[in-house]
């Protein structure tokens, strides 16, 4: 590629002057793990695998959680759920994140990810799918406060790494249940509640309430990580300067732009950030694609690249002209080429 510098320097925002010191170099700590960065990438279905995490970490997120694990399936060894707690120590702290509605086999769980590499273990109470929803699990916990202590308390007792529960305000519109049951779970030993504040019924219309993160993080002595809505570095920034929380849990922001972690410790540390050139976003995706090659095998990079393209070019400019050369990558070739002409149109313009 012939643009040289790895990076465009974004000129300083000016309300980013106001983020307070100590605000800014504040160290994230979980249980007794401290970690690098405060912004940390959120777990993924079908996104958060082992090659995702391992871009995600090198671009600095202070922690990667693998996507919802099953409980019974671990319990019960199912090959293709085990796979999920597949790690490698360049990605480490992981967080592994169990979903279940039975407070033993969550436990049992809890202890298998744990002897296989997990750092923290993170349970699923915000996942509005109905296939999990109608076995209990997920956000129909928030309707079941007797289950989740339950299930809190069986996790607590069988594993003694770090402890999380990720959230959501409430089941419907209205029905907000997260200061009580933050409560519930800082009294039963976890060690950090992370709040994506739309109600369960919601999915992902509207917007997330940041005001709720701000009132849990004030009435709270654990961490709150809030999760929602952050997809510039600068809005992680906002987040923490207007809510007071102690962690920024970053997801769709980083599904294509694993730069923004870096971009938020650069702003941090110097007022402004960079934004990756064309090269530097062609060598992230080649490593991504090499990474996932590896791990999958051809067959299934592809397809997962088709959809990751997708992603990766969301926020850049004409990309929907180049769709279908993404949508339609067979292999490495295809990508490169297909790489290469939307990249070499937007030098042309100039964009
Ligand atoms: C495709 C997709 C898959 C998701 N899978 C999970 C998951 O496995 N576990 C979970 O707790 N949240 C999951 N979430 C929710 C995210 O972790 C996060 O809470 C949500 O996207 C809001 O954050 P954001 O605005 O930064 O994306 C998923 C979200 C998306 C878009």
């Amino acid at each position: 590629m012939p643009d040289a510098s790895p990076y465009i320097k974004i000129e300083t925002p000016v309300h980013s002057q106001a983020i307070r010191p100590e605000n800014r170099f504040q160290n994230l700590v979980i249980g007794g793990l401290k970690l690098d960065n405060w912004a940390v990438m959120a777990p993924m279905a079908g996104i958060t695998n082992l090659p995702f995490r391992f871009v995600a970490k090198k671009m600095t997120a202070g922690l990667v959680t693998t996507e919802m694990v099953s409980a019974a399936g671990l319990v019960r060894a199912q090959k293709a759920t085990l796979s999920y707690l597949e790690t490698n120590p360049a990605e480490q702290p992981l967080a592994v994140q169990i979903f279940g509605s039975n407070p033993d086999e969550m436990a049992a769980a809890a202890s298998i990810a744990a002897e296989r590499g997990a750092a923290l273990i993170d349970i699923n109470m915000g996942c509005p799918a109905r296939k999990v929803v109608k076995t209990g699990a997920g956000s129909a916990l928030l309707k079941d406060r007797h289950r989740a202590e339950c299930i809190v308390s069986a996790v607590r007792k069988a594993v003694d790494i770090p402890l999380t529960v990720k959230m959501r305000s409430g089941w419907a519109l209205g029905e907000t249940v997260v200061h009580e049951f933050a409560q519930i779970f800082e009294d039963s030993g976890v060690d950090a509640i992370i709040l994506h504040p739309r109600f369960a019924t919601q999915g992902f219309s509207g917007t997330a309430d940041w005001a709720l993160i701000r009132s849990v993080a004030s009435a709270i002595h654990i961490p709150l990580i809030g999760n929602g809505d952050v997809v510039r570095p600068r809005s992680a920034l906002d987040m923490m300067e207007t809510t007071g929380c102690r962690g920024v849990m970053i997801g769709r922001g980083a599904v294509g732009n694993p730069w923004i972690f870096q971009q938020i410790l650069a702003i941090c540390h110097s007022g402004c950030y960079e934004e990756p050139s064309l090269a530097e976003r062609k060598r992230v995706i080649l490593e991504h694609h090499r990474l996932l090659e590896n791990h999958y095998g051809p067959k299934a990079t592809s397809r997962l690249m088709r959809g990751l393209m997708l992603w990766y070019t969301k926020r850049l400019p004409h990309s929907s002209r180049f769709r279908g050369a993404f949508t339609g990558i067979q292999d490495l070739p295809d990508l490169v080429r297909g790489l290469d002409a939307y990249f070499k149109f937007l030098q042309e313009k100039k964009i």
